[in-house]
């Protein structure tokens, strides 16, 4: 199955009505992401699918639209509350406005790499936050896939120091954490939907940006923003998510089936982040975009300081301390 943005279906029988109850018969189940269809979130999905429908025997069927063809990842969200959508792979962005609490492993510089980011979100503290989502949310958690550490980019100079970020209108993420992070470093946040962020930039309505390098890369952003620092500030999650209502509807062996498949697929879909992060550092180069790879990142620490000194009294120095000492 070929999937374009605009998700028509291209004539592919729709059985979505067959859904409820358990009751075995064949069920389609629609998943969004706002990324393009060459990202690490279509290629996870697409193993998503692949396994899904191979542990079920073709009864259940997962259609996946990617681009933010079903909106951007608050909208999808909330298409979940109401049933025009029946499972999104979101960052925890947007989990400010639905269960702030999970928001804790969006604070600068709190992950060392990716392996200690994937033990404490596989471990006992990732089970809790999925459990406080969950709580909040009709939704049941999948698992914890990623985008990757996120970098700065911008169309107006190099970016050395937290200094040279003075002054520059960033869209973040509608993220709290997000957005004084970078009030702390000087610049002026401006959160917005990933959807609208392409155009922001070509307009020159906002200056700079952050994301991961496959996105910065799978996005085009390269198009329009001139200079890359490897600032690796935030570790970037995502949750594969699932409509409670959905999920309660499957029969116990397509449940086991989806789960299954969400952390196989997961761990496939992180590895496709590390190669791509590899590969097209070298790409973003060869298409002009002038990168900063090692920045020194401790006066960048040092500024967003005052962000735990906001945070720590909401999550509790405890939880902080026991994500920090996790090896
Ligand atoms: O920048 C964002 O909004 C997120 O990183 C993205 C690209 C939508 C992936 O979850």
């Amino acid at each position: 199955l070929t999937l374009t943005a605009c998700g028509s279906g291209g004539g592919e029988k729709q059985n979505t009505s067959a859904s409820s109850g358990g009751s075995g018969k064949a069920v389609e189940l629609k998943i969004g992401h706002t990324l393009s269809d060459t990202s690490h979130y279509q290629k996870g999905m697409e193993k998503f699918k692949e396994l899904v429908e191979s542990k079920t025997n073709g009864q259940v069927k997962i259609k996946i639209f990617p681009n933010g063809s079903l909106g951007g990842e608050r909208d999808m969200i909330e298409g979940l509350k109401v049933g025009s959508i029946d499972m999104v792979l979101t960052s925890t962005g947007p989990m400010s406005g639905f269960a702030p609490e999970v928001t804790v492993v969006d604070l600068p510089f709190l992950f060392r790499d990716a392996e200690h980011a994937h033990k404490v979100l596989d471990g006992k503290i990732g089970t809790e936050l999925r459990n406080k989502v969950e709580s909040k949310l009709s939704v049941k958690t999948l698992a914890w896939w990623e985008n990757g550490f996120r970098n700065v980019t911008n169309s107006k100079r190099a970016v050395n120091k937290p200094e040279d970020l003075k002054g520059l209108k960033i869209r973040t993420m509608e993220n709290d954490i997000h957005m004084d992070s970078f009030r702390a470093l000087g610049s002026a946040p401006t959160p917005m939907a990933f959807t609208e962020l392409f155009t922001a930039l070509q307009q020159g309505v906002i200056d700079a940006e952050e994301n991961p390098v496959p996105v910065i890369m799978t996005s085009r952003f390269y198009e329009v923003q001139k200079h890359l620092t490897m600032t690796r500030h935030f570790y970037s999650p995502s949750l594969m998510l699932i409509a409670k209502s959905k999920f309660d509807g499957l029969t116990d062996d397509q449940k086991k089936a989806i789960e299954q498949a969400a952390v196989e697929a997961g761990k496939y879909e992180r590895q496709v982040v590390q190669d791509m992060e590899k590969q097209y550092l070298g790409d973003l180069k060869n298409k002009g975009m002038q990168i900063v790879e090692t920045p020194d990142t401790k006066p960048f620490m040092d500024a967003v300081k005052q962000v735990y000194d906001k945070y720590e009294p909401k999550f509790g120095k405890e939880l902080i301390e026991s994500i920090r000492n996790t090896k």
